[in-house]
This record gives C-alpha cells, sequence and structure tokens, in this order.
C-alpha cells in the first residue's frame, strides 16, 4: 500500500526518493509523485504510471529537502490531481500512508475557513490542518503535532515547509515508517527496503511517535510531547536480498528462495533431535501448559496457512483449533476462551485487519497471544507475547510465496511442541518428524526442477477464462492458495472447492473450457478424490493433476497427470504449492500481465 520516502541532506535528495519509491513499488501503487525545496518554491511533481514516469518529470527538478509518495488509491480515482503531496498555500508539503476517518467534518471546517481543496483525497485535510496551525507563527513540530491530535485513523506522515528548508517532519499511528540515520543526513520511509542504498541504520518508530528531523540531528516525541530515546538499529536486510539478480520477476525468484527460506526457518531445529517450546520465545513453556484450544487470525494467504495448520494441529497435537479471517473476527461477537493460543500470521506484520483483530482479541480477554511473523520489527511482532519469525527474507511480489511455505515449516513446528507438551509425541515420531522436516529444502528443490515442464503446461491455460482448482483434506487450503495466486497475477477467474463439494454445486460448472487443476496426493483419501475426478471427466472436463507417486492416476485423453517427485506425508501441502505457484507465475507471463505489481492489490494491506 501506500509508500513513503523522504530525506534531508546536503545533497540533492530527487535521486534518492526516487531510488526509494521504486524500491517501495511492490507495496502497490496506482499513481506517484514528489515535492522538494527548489529555488524559493515547493517544485512538484505527480504521475498516474510508474515510478519510471515520475523519473522522466523529474529530470530538472533538485533540492536538499523532500518527501515523495506512491499512492494506492483509497478516497479518490487514481488521477494526478489525488496523488500526494498534497500541498497547501504553497507554504506546506504532505505526504500520507494510511486513512483518515473523520476527514469529512474536518474537510467541511476547513472549507468554511476559507481552505480550497484540489483532490477527494482524505490526505489533503492534514495538510490544510497543520497549515491552519503553522501560520500562526507555532513551529512545524508543534504545528503537526496540534493536527494529529485532531485526526481519527491511521496515518504514516511527513511534512516539509517552504520556509524551514532545512527540517522534514514525520509522524506514525497505525501504519508503518522508519528513519534512516546517515552521516550529516536523515531519511523517512515506509520500509527499509527503500533507504538501503543510502543507509543501513535506522530507527523503527513505535505508535503515536512524532520525529523532527534536520541534517544532523533529530528528536523523537511521544504522543504527549515527552522526548524519547529510541534505539538505531542496523538492518540485518542486505541489499542484495531486495536485487532482482537473474531473475526475471521477483515472485520467480521468491519462488526458487523456497529451499533455502524453509532451512533457514528451520535453523532453531536443524541439529537437534527434539524440539523444545523455547523456539517460540522464553514464556512459551508456560503459555502452551495453560491453553486448552488454538484460534488463528489471518488473511489471505496467511489465512490459508491456518487452515492447513488446522488439520495438524488437531490431528496430531489433539488440539481444538478454529480459523478465521481476521477482517471478519474483528466485528464479529464471539465467546471468547481465555485458554485459548491467538495465533496471527502474516508475512508484513502490518496488516491492518490482522493487528486490529489482535487488538480485538487482547481486548476481548486472550491473554495468549503468538505471532508468527516474517519481519521482525513488525507491529504485530511487537503486539503479540510470543513470537516465531519466519526466516523467508524479504518478499518483494505482491503475491506470496516463499512466506506461505516458510509459515507452514512454522505452523508444523507449533504443532510438534503442542503435540509433545500433550504428551501425544512419543521420541520416535518426534525424530521422524523433525527428520522430514529438515528433508524438506532438498524435496522443494526437486519440485522446482518441474519448472520447465509446468511452463509448458501453462501454455494451454493462457486463453481460459475460468478455472477450477480441487483438493481434499489438508491440501483443500492448497487448492485455494493455487486458486488464490492464479487470480491474483494471471486475472483468471479461478476458484477452490473441497472435491467432495463439487456435486453439491460447482459440477454445474464444469464443461470443456473449464480446466480442473487437481491436487492428487497419496493420501487416505486418495480414492475419495479419484472418484471426484471421475465426475468431472464424465462431463467433459479437462483435468490437470499433480499427483504423487503411486496414485496410480493415469494418463488419458483429457487427463493430464504432473507427476510430483516424492510424498512428503504431512508435510505435503507444502510440497504441493510450489508447482501451483508456477503454474500462476507461467500462465501470468503468457498473459503478460505485470506479475510482480498486478493491478489494483497492494503487498502490504495497511488500511481496512
Ligand atoms: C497473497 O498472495 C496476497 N497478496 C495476500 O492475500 C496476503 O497474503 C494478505 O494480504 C495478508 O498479508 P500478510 O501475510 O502480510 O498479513
Amino acid at each position: 500500500m501506500c509508500g513513503i520516502v523522504g530525506a534531508v541532506a546536503q545533497r540533492n535528495v530527487v535521486p534518492i526518493l526516487l531510488e526509494g519509491l521504486q524500491r517501495l513499488e511492490y507495496r502497490g501503487y496506482d499513481s506517484a509523485g514528489l515535492v522538494v525545496i527548489q529555488d524559493g518554491q515547493l517544485q512538484r511533481e505527480r504521475s498516474t504510471g510508474r515510478v519510471a514516469d515520475l523519473r522522466l518529470k523529474t529530470t530538472d527538478t533538485h533540492g536538499t529537502l523532500g518527501i515523495a509518495h506512491t499512492r494506492w488509491a483509497t478516497h479518490g480515482v487514481p488521477s494526478e490531481r489525488n496523488a500526494h503531496p498534497h500541498l497547501s498555500n504553497n507554504l506546506i508539503g504532505v505526504v500520507h500512508n494510511g486513512i483518515i476517518e473523520n476527514y469529512e467534518s474536518l474537510r467541511n471546517r476547513l472549507s468554511a475557513a476559507g481552505y480550497v481543496f484540489t483532490s477527494d483525497t482524505d490526505t489533503e485535510v492534514i495538510v490544510h490542518l497543520i497549515h491552519s496551525h503553522y501560520k500562526n507563527g507555532t513551529c512545524l513540530l508543534d504545528a503537526t503535532r496540534a493536527s494529529l491530535t485532531e485526526l481519527i485513523g491511521a496515518y504514516a506522515l511527513g511534512v516539509i515547509a517552504l520556509d524551514n528548508p532545512d527540517q522534514l517532519i514525520c509522524a506514525r499511528r497505525g501504519s508503518p515508517l522508519l528513519m534512516g540515520v546517515g552521516v550529516g543526513e536523515h531519511f523517512i520511509a515506509s520500509d527499509v527496503s527503500a533507504l538501503l542504498p543510502v543507509t543501513n541504520r535506522v530507527i523503527y518508530l513505535e505508535e503515536g511517535d512524532v520525529a523532527e528531523i534536520n541534517r544532523d540531528s533529530y528528536r523523537i516525541f511521544d504522543v504527549s510531547g515527552t522526548e524519547l530515546t529510541r534505539p538505531v538499529q542496523v538492518s540485518k536486510i542486505s541489499n542484495e536480498s531486495v536485487s532482482l539478480g537473474n531473475y526475471r520477476h521477483y515472485m520467480q525468484k521468491e519462488i526458487h528462495e523456497q529451499p533455502q527460506a524453509i532451512a533457514d526457518t528451520l535453523e532453531s531445529v536443524c541439529n537437534s533431535t527434539s524440539i523444545i517450546p523455547g523456539v517460540f520465545g522464553a514464556e512459551a513453556a508456560a503459555v502452551f501448559s495453560d491453553i486448552n484450544s488454538i484460534l488463528i487470525l489471518a488473511c489471505g494467504t496467511s489465512y490459508h496457512a491456518g487452515l492447513v495448520a488446522r488439520y495438524w494441529l488437531e490431528e496430531i497435537a489433539g488440539i481444538p483449533c478454529t480459523v478465521e479471517i481476521a477482517s471478519e473476527y474483528r466485528y464479529r461477537t464471539s465467546v471468547p476462551n481465555p485458554k485459548a493460543l491467538v495465533v496471527v500470521l502474516s508475512q508484513s506484520g502490518e496488516t491492518a485487519d490482522t493487528q486490529a483483530a489482535l487488538n480485538f482479541a487482547m481486548s476481548m480477554g486472550h491473554i495468549h497471544t503468538l505471532a508468527i511473523c516474517n519481519v521482525a520489527e513488525s507491529a504485530l511482532v511487537r503486539l503479540a507475547k510470543l513470537r516465531f519469525l519466519t526466516r523467508a527474507g524479504p518478499e518483494i511480489g505482491v503475491a506470496s510465496t516463499k512466506a506461505f511455505t516458510t509459515q507452514l515449516v512454522a505452523l508444523f513446528l507449533l504443532t510438534l511442541v503442542l503435540a509433545k507438551q500433550r504428551g501425544r509425541l512419543t521420541e520416535e515420531k518426534e525424530r521422524q518428524h523433525l527428520h522430514d522436516l529438515r528433508h524438506l529444502p532438498a524435496a522443494s528443490q526437486k519440485v522446482l526442477d518441474m519448472e520447465p515442464l509446468i511452463a509448458k503446461l501453462a501454455e494451454q491455460f493462457a486463453n481460459k477464462q475460468h478455472a477450477l482448482f480441487l483438493g481434499r483434506g489438508m491440501h483443500y487450503p492448497i487448492a485455494l492458495e493455487g486458486a488464490l495466486k492464479l487470480k491474483e497475477i494471471s486475472y483468471i477467474h479461478a476458484e477452490a472447492y473441497p472435491a467432495g463439494e463439487l456435486k453439491h454445486g460447482p459440477l454445474a460448472l464444469v464443461d470443456k473450457d473449464m480446466p480442473v487443476i487437481s491436487v492428487a496426493p497419496n493420501d487416505v483419501l486418495l480414492e475419495k478424490l479419484k472418484s471426484n475426478l471421475h465426475e468431472v471427466r464424465a462431463r467433459g472436463g479437462e483435468l490437470f493433476v499433480f499427483a504423487d507417486a503411486g496414485t496410480h492416476i493415469c494418463e488419458e485423453d483429457g487427463v493430464h497427470i504432473i507427476q510430483m517427485p516424492e510424498h512428503a506425508g504431512y508435510l505435503s501441502p507444502i510440497l504441493h504449492t510450489i508447482p501451483l505457484q508456477l503454474l500462476a507465475y507461467y500462465v501470468a507471463l503468457q498473459k503478460g500481465t505485470d506479475v510482480d505489481k498486478p493491478r489494483n492489490l497492494a503487498k502490504s494491506v495497511t488500511v481496512e
């Protein structure tokens, strides 16, 4: 979602702002803009195209103080007039990520006071509000702080004033923002990847923080105006880990990074023959011994990971588990169980709905909380009592891939810990599960070797309008994930069903134009699945079956078998995910879509 970059330096900051915006492109956006102080005026450029278009417009733009933005439209269509930065009276410039909920009343009040609005955005009220305080002689920091007290909603902000050419003000509440510390220069950004070319020394701002940043110094304050000290951290994210290398797209790179990401996530258990609760945090043993059920909250792909985990947790650990879409849970009147472990799953740790769901659970009396997340400094990680960090590394492609498979690894570890604690894991079984986990990187590499085969297969989907994905048991969520990947990046309408549900409705859709993709592991439900596949074939549906060895499903006219290298038992959902990711990727290539930045989507959904 919206990306912010800002800089105050001795050198021209325009190239820094543009490079930063380019690095935030993955978050999703529909327009971009920047403003700098140049020749005694606020020089603003905006564009509805890509950052590359903005770059073309700014060849003559320069300045030592500036803020820049990629916008993902919420209030007002994607257009140049709605793109940020927004200005007030050619004196104040603001970039904003988040949503101001009381913008209508503020807009009415400011209009009545004579402010002329030139956009349809909620953000424009912020810039005029700051101006209304600033024009009375209040300093920029205090004018911003006074304005913040009037805002209801979420924001990350960058603010500059024409007559204050060495100062940048920033603030955050509900949307991510960090500061970059350089030598004689300072920066702000929505995430660290934007700043890696200039610094890896960062300060993660906390909720409610407001900062006054100059070239050589900065001061951070909390909501009440008390000055704070926040630690400067050296980011472990390397410039290399966010560069594309020889891959054509980040999604392709990230699919291929899965063996390493899984191995890294397993680091805590790589040399052991047993697993301990401590991998989920120092307090985990005490928390786990006090729980009697699991409640998983997540969105999108992370929700699918939760659905797989329910099968593991109930079957292996014998603990009741429910999985809820975070955006629904937060508004549902549910019955809290204080003995439940609330597990929030998120790649980014910034998803607004998942954060709100966790806050809501806590407000209802849930005290046992665990975040499984890929971003150490994220809001969710800070909020939850226990945490497990997946080690997928930065995920840039909007379509989540390695974050999903590493979440599954983390959830399997959780299952083992709880199974052990509940006396349901013999030493021998524990050793076997750990052995299977350690084999996963090699097993997933073998699946990746199927890439040329799947690239060829994808040609058959390029002209399809719809697709149906089938799975059973713990592979049903994998069918859901396969369908989500396909629709996200190829824009083909795809639906997923548990195969046994076909005859209760969706079978009516099946004809020769409806490809049916089935996940066919060699498990206890195989024979049932085969019957469901016959039902499809009998209606003329063309089948594409990702089958484990030993399934004895035969290739015939209208039935394409894609042989999986091996069956991984409980871990099979992880391996079966990979060919579906590749399929979606290659279908998208066939269709020529913008794979890493699919239309209308954002990587971090930081608004509701
Ligand atoms: C996945 O491909 C999606 N882009 C999306 O569903 C994503 O998983 C969802 O927005 C949740 O994000 P999170 O894991 O960062 O919370």
